[in-house]
């Protein structure tokens, strides 16, 4: 046990994405209830803390993010009673619960807009971002949704423009009003006074735009395949500097409390990412780092995307790593089966907090959604760009069974057809699977603080072999990983140790010094003599 860090530091999180992890009542939908029969799984996995995407009420129109009240359990999902047990249950396994707070926008059919909506002098008129149209009528500026078309839908019975970053069915709240963050700042506490450990927040670094509503600029690195919305650069819609302001006021919150924690989730370039750990930093805990899901997957890269991940955290900030995210094509199928096993050990051996995504420690892939059975609204909105996140959402693959032990209904979303194969029972007692691999890095982890919390010393890249250095007192680990599809030689120079844990078992106990020879996307933890 790690006494001088906290929970969040050296312990791992694992996202859930509840309508696909298991369903409990054969509607097709995973559920709370489901999850909590799955509570032992995620504890002999060996993960420290779950990240629940949004289970309130929301009509669904973008599954879930969409909410029409923060403080209550949709149905669909269970009821606060089933999530007060999961909480308590999970507390009984030391393992920490964290909710999806999603501040940046509600639904359409909250409370909250239904009254904003309902006439410009109404109380809420400024609690969302109504604009007059601009002199042609049109919209007030160029400002684009992330799922397509404009920012700007017009309301006829008021005659103003509303702003909505994402869905029409999405508006954003107004940030800049004090009775809005009151209000959302009260729903953290509601939560928090439940137990719960924190909250990864949704889009954080969008919640405060400019206040004179400036054009974005056009993006002239813009290729079609990325989708309309990245035509613009989004200077003057996200990333404002007044955001920073609202982020410490949010950590005040959680301050109130003992050891909670503040996830933020935030794609901008590194430079820009670090300002969201905050002055001194007093800002989001952990600001979601990216980079190993955009960067091209190779070691000169990965390389220097770490190194100088690591000299700009500012002191006291903590690091984190993402493989993948129910946003992102899963790691199997960007980077092919062999290299997701490197990957595996690359996210459990760097320095910092790991998030892992549901059915990636048994190497799900991206499913193919034939087009009737596409539900995610940006697949539907721009087709056939592969915009769309049906394929990374598709239910958790517990068994051979036909619907693979996920539901005795009809899943939301269909199945992957490796399922018979590729599932947890069929994995769980081989230490060359998938699971095993996972399993077994997990627990390494948890046994070696070098490895959780220790320093991160890099190594010197050669080929396309990407190595470092773990070290905490005396102890010392080396992890040599070869991102190539060839054999690679890598001296270590006068480093020598023993191999505790490989991506082929069979190398462990193997003592190497000298030239470490590597085989195709191959990846060893080595325990280095001190
Ligand atoms: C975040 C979520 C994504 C959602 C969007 C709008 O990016 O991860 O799933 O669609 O925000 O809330
Ligand atoms: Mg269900």
């Amino acid at each position: 046990m790690v006494r001088e860090h906290l929970w969040w530091q050296h312990g791992v999180v694992y996202e859930i994405y509840p309508r696909s992890f298991q369903d409990s009542d054969g509607d097709g939908v995973g559920d709370i209830p489901g999850i909590l029969s799955r509570l032992d799984y995620l504890s002999r996995l060996g993960v420290d803390a779950l990240w629940l995407c949004p289970v309130y009420p929301s009509p669904m129109a973008d599954f879930g993010y969409d909410i029409s009240d923060h403080t209550g359990v949709d149905p669909l999902f269970g009821t606060m009673g089933d999530l007060e047990t999961l909480v308590s249950e999970a507390h009984a396994r030391d393992l920490k619960v964290l909710m999806d707070l999603v501040p940046n926008h509600t639904s359409d059919r909250h409370p909250w807009f239904l009254e904003s909506r309902s006439g410009r002098d109404s109380g809420k008129r400024d609690w969302y971002v109504w604009r007059d149209p601009a002199p042609d009528g049109g919209p007030p500026n160029n400002w684009l949704a992330h799922f397509g078309g404009r920012a700007w839908e017009f309301d006829g019975a008021t005659g103003q423009y509303y702003l909505h970053s994402f869905l029409v069915q999405q508006p954003d709240l107004n940030w800049r009003n004090a009775e809005v963050r009151a209000a959302m700042y009260d729903v953290m506490r509601s939560w928090l006074d439940r137990g719960v450990d924190g909250f990864r927040v949704d889009v954080l670094w969008h919640v405060v735009k400019d206040d004179k509503f400036r054009d974005d600029p056009p993006n002239p690195d813009w290729v079609p395949e990325d989708g309309p919305y990245m035509r613009l650069r989004h200077v003057y819609s996200a990333d404002r500097p007044e955001v920073h302001e609202v982020i410490r006021e949010m950590r005040d919150v959680l301050d109130e409390y003992d050891e909670r924690v503040m996830i933020g989730e935030i794609y901008l370039p590194l430079e820009r990412l670090v300002a969201y750990y905050g002055e001194n930093c007093c800002g989001a805990h952990l600001p979601f780092n990216f980079q190993l899901i955009e960067l091209p997957w190779n070691a000169g890269a990965i390389k220097r995307a770490v190194d100088a991940y690591e000299s700009l955290i500012p002191e006291g900030g903590w690091p984190n790593w993402v493989l993948g995210n129910h946003d992102k094509y899963r790691v199997l199928s960007r980077i092919g089966p062999a290299q997701a096993r490197v990957a595996a050990m690359m996210l459990l051996t760097l320095r910092g907090t790991p998030t892992m995504y549901y059915g990636d420690e048994i190497g799900m892939s991206n499913v193919p959604i034939p087009p009737d059975k596409v539900c995610d609204p940006y697949e539907r909105n721009i087709p056939g760009l592969g915009l769309g996140r049906d394929p990374e959402r598709t239910p958790m693959q517990w068994d051979a069974s036909p619907n693979a032990g996920f539901t005795t209904g009809e899943p939301w979303l269909p199945l992957a057809a490796d399922h018979d194969s590729c599932n947890v029972e069929a994995q769980l007692d081989g230490p060359a699977s998938m699971l095993g691999l996972y399993r077994r890095l997990l627990e390494l982890r948890r046994s070696e603080d070098a490895l959780s919390v220790g320093d991160y010393v890099p190594l010197e890249a050669v080929g396309d072999v990407f190595a470092y250095m773990r070290r905490r007192s005396s102890r010392r680990f080396i992890v040599a990983l070869n991102l190539g599809h060839r054999q690679q030689a890598y001296p270590l120079g006068g480093l020598e140790g023993v191999v505790v844990l490989g991506t082929d078992p069979g190398r462990e106990r193997e003592v190497v010094s000298g030239t470490l020879h590597l085989g195709a996307s191959e990846g060893v933890v080595i325990a280095g003599v001190p």
